[in-house]
């Protein structure tokens, strides 16, 4: 009996704080960008490639992130907008048309890389949202390859 009490204390407590943790908010703010800067909208990629891009690399390497139900429920929340901001930090799709072509070219080389080793999208995205079949990275990498210069 008593350790049924405590069990339920113990959940009480960890409700509330769990509770208390949802009023912490998270920073979702993204800068300005400019819509003719955006890698789709510059190159112009198939309707499946863009699905693709969309689909694996958008919620994190653009500003057109979508969140899912779950991402609202502090501390994953957390854990998804550091994801999220480290991953604009490194490649950013919207605003793309402000980088070099030097920039470009490398950026291109490490997307088709990260894909064909299966490093990106990152494994904790792919067991919520699905992983790339072997066809579909090798769409990907192609379409990277074949914008290098
Ligand atoms: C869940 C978020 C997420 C998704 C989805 C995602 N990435 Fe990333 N990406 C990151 C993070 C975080 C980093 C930086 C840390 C790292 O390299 O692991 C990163 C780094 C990168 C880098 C730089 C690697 C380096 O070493 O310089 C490239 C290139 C990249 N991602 C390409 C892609 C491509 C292409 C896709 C889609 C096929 C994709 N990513 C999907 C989060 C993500």
């Amino acid at each position: 009996m008593r350790k049924g009490r405590f069990l339920k204390k113990t959940g009480l407590i960890l409700l509330i704080i769990l509770v208390i943790l949802q009023f912490i908010p998270v920073d979702r703010s993204v800068s300005k960008v400019l819509a003719g800067d955006d890698f789709i909208a510059m190159t112009k990629p198939t309707e499946k490639i863009e699905e693709l891009l969309r689909a694996n690399c958008y919620d994190c390497h653009s500003v057109e992130t979508k969140h899912p139900w779950y991402s609202n429920v502090a501390p994953l929340s957390w854990w998804i907008a550091h994801h999220v901001e480290e991953g604009r930090e490194e490649l950013n799709f919207s605003n793309w048309g402000k980088m070099s072509s030097e920039k470009q070219d490398h950026k291109l080389e490490e997307c088709a890389e990260e894909v064909e080793e299966g490093k990106m999208p990152l494994k904790s995205y792919t067991l919520t949202h699905g992983s790339l079949s072997d066809d579909e990275k090798e769409i990907l990498e192609d379409w990277f390859e074949s914008l290098r210069e």
